[in-house]
């Protein structure tokens, strides 16, 4: 870590009041929220307060604030606001875009053994509700050849491949270019998880290939929780069904209940989201595009994972994280219980997290951590192994 990151790092530091706190460690679960998200939350709040939440200039207001959200997620992700639809969080746009493709009993879904469940939920519903047939790629198998991977898993039946572009496990960042190149090679569309991505390393629509990628506000972006984004590509929309339909879905509707859905990804979008909350992630967007930098954030998490990485390390320590990895360290620690050390660092102010499969414990240090809280984490562990 250089020195001029370090200042930077500290001058971002005053945003976030609760890192005087505490070690806060896992921005793969909610990030710490910046007093910016803070302002905006509350001035929308008093806002609607105040002034009603009826009337065509609340409206325009409401529509304004998911226009906003949509033209800030598209610079960051490379896509076209028109592309975007807004949701809660990362499963509801996993959930959109799985039940959206025209399945029959005994079609297949093709995904990996690191899903998250609200990755791999949604197709287990599809399994048990449609008879969808669910086949897992191994991660071994995918760094060592990720295109012949995923051809050989392909069958005549697959109709969707749908994976983490980042492990919630151990950080590894899927080929998920070539992964998606070798399903479009077989007329199988792609469906990707960027919960873990999204904030913490580079993400680009055009580069990524994706037909639907899922993302989070609340996690590496440190937006309010319930909040996020699905991406349908515009190729897709056609294809991609409504399955939730509402006021916000449809551009007209008739007597009869015919109707014409939105242009663009709004067609998914099924009614009022909380105006505070799409405030919030408006800001939480402006400050990660215009104060951080999506390229200065992930060389500091990189360089943060390795510190981690080298103040952890020693005898009786295992690492589970590869060199290709994203924002998460995870490892175990010989005779340390996961769950239990995670509590008793809690009790130290110092929050990190476990992971059940592979049991391990799991450090998520986001660009505004710095070289102290690694080193209360280090020293926590130091002291619960004495
Ligand atoms: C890879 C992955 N997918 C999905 C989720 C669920 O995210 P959300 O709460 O935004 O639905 C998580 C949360 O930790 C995750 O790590």
């Amino acid at each position: 870590m250089t020195p001029s990151d370090e200042e930077r790092a500290q001058v971002l530091r005053r945003q976030f009041p609760v890192l005087r706190r505490l070690a806060y460690l896992n921005a793969g679960t909610n990030g710490p929220l910046p007093e910016v998200v803070r302002a905006a939350v509350e001035e929308s709040l008093r806002h609607q307060y105040r002034r009603g939440r009826i009337g065509r200039e609340a409206f325009r207001e409401h529509q304004a604030a998911g226009e906003r959200v949509r033209e800030l997620a598209s610079r960051l992700l490379g896509a076209d606001p028109a592309e975007l639809a807004l949701t809660h969080h990362t499963t509801e746009g996993m959930n959109i875009a799985a039940w959206g493709l025209p399945w029959r009993q005994g079609d297949r879904v093709l995904t990996t053994d690191q899903e998250h469940p609200g990755g791999l939920l949604p197709l287990a519903g599809l399994r048990r509700r449609l008879g969808v047939e669910v086949d897992f790629l191994q991660a071994a198998d995918l760094a060592a050849e990720p295109a012949g991977a995923v051809e050989a898993a392909i069958t005549p039946r697959t109709r969707l491949l749908a994976f983490s572009h980042v492990s919630y496990r151990t950080g590894e960042v899927l080929p998920a270019a070539a992964m998606i190149r070798a399903a479009h090679g077989r007329g199988v569309p792609a469906l990707v998880d960027g919960a873990q991505a999204v904030g913490a390393i580079p993400v680009d629509m055009a580069e990524l290939g994706a037909d639907f990628y899922a993302l989070p506000g609340q996690k590496w972006l440190c937006g309010p929780e319930g909040t996020g984004l699905l991406y349908v590509n515009r190729r897709q929309l056609p294809h991609l069904r409504q399955t939730f339909l509402g006021y916000l879905s449809i551009r007209d509707l008739d007597e009869a209940g015919e109707f014409l859905p939105q242009e663009g990804a709004r067609r998914y979008e099924v009614g009022f989201l909380f105006q505070p909350s799409l405030a919030g992630l408006a800001a939480a967007l402006e400050l990660f595009l215009d104060q951080v930098g999506p390229a200065w954030a992930y060389r500091r998490i990189v360089a943060l994972r390795e510190e981690a990485r080298r103040l952890l390390g020693g005898p009786g320590v295992e690492f589970l994280t590869p060199p290709e990895a994203a924002g998460i360290l995870s490892f175990r620690v010989k005779g340390l219980d996961p769950g239990e050390a995670v509590a008793a660092l809690e009790k130290k102010k110092v929050l990190i997290r476990s992971i059940e499969r592979p049991s391990c414990l799991r450090v998520a240090a986001g660009y505004y951590n710095s070289q102290q809280d690694l080193e209360r984490l280090a020293d926590g562990l130091a002291a619960l192994r004495r």
